[in-house]
């Protein structure tokens, strides 16, 4: 288990630009160990996208200025999907296929199925993970890189604090409801912390003075009286790289 290294930037643009260039790096310099049960991903490394505003900054970059790599050197897969149609503003999906999978040869992307029941979208994409991925020792399917965002909540992919998909350790993908409050308030599909936390390596991005609690939830060894579910990066398999801006670790003023 390796506790998570914190990287610190001054802006979300510069954090972005960075994690592109420490994705891109890992691609180029290690090769994968996720090959498919089918045969290789011809040396692409498998990756788990995830929502939110930051990430998508990210693929953007990864598009205009790491064109070989996003288009050539990785397999896509998703982290976490609300279940709304693929056109929805609120689509994750859609929201990746904007700002870098439309570039990609769909051969190379592997979508959960929101045109089925939340249940159904979940068991085919476990099995998809099954076939696609080699496993870990444990069976677990094993993603050559998770990208993680973080919610004000403390969740992480659309595992949310308290709920039961939070808690899940024997299966890989759940369908979830997210908090009260949490937008947008629709039914989720999302790989569990069993997943996350067998990845060889795992890139957590997150920005604002609000998460600054769901920072020293994770970082310190004394968790916050609420604990952070962005917490379970700290019980993780492989490496771990936690990308934050200056008011993330400065907080809220005043
Ligand atoms: C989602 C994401 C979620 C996201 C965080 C952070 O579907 O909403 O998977 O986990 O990454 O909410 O989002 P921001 O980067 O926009 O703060």
């Amino acid at each position: 288990m390796s506790a998570p290294h914190v990287v610190v930037f001054d802006s979300a643009e510069s954090l972005c630009q960075a994690a592109a260039r420490h994705l891109v790096d890992l691609v180029k310099t290690s090769p994968p160990t996720t090959t498919t049960t089918t045969g290789k991903h011809d040396g692409r490394w498998s990756i788990a996208l995830s929502g939110g505003s930051t990430p998508k900054r990210l693929y953007t970059i990864l598009r205009e200025q790491h064109p070989d790599v996003a288009t050539g050197r990785i397999e896509y897969f998703f982290g976490d999907v609300r279940m709304v149609p693929d056109d929805s503003p609120d689509s994750n999906f859609k929201m990746a296929s904007e700002s870098l999978l439309h570039v990609v040869d769909p051969v190379h992307v592997h979508a959960i199925n929101t045109k089925q029941p939340a249940a159904a979208a979940a068991a085919e994409f476990e099995q998809t993970l099954r076939s696609r991925l080699a496993a870990d020792a444990e069976g677990t399917p094993q993603f050559d890189l998770v990208l993680l965002g973080v919610g004000p909540d403390g969740h992480t992919a659309s595992l949310f604090p308290g709920t039961p998909a939070s808690q899940e350790r024997e299966r890989l993908v759940v369908t979830c409801m997210p908090n009260p409050g949490i937008t947008p308030m629709v039914e989720r599909v999302t790989i569990t912390s069993r997943v996350i936390q067998a990845a060889r390596h795992v890139l957590v991005l997150a920005t604002g003075a609000d998460k600054h609690w769901v920072l020293r939830g994770i970082v310190d060894d004394t968790p916050p009286a609420k604990v952070p579910v962005s917490r379970l990066v700290r019980d993780c398999a492989g490496a771990v790289t936690l990308m934050v801006d200056k008011a993330m670790t400065e907080g809220p003023k005043g």
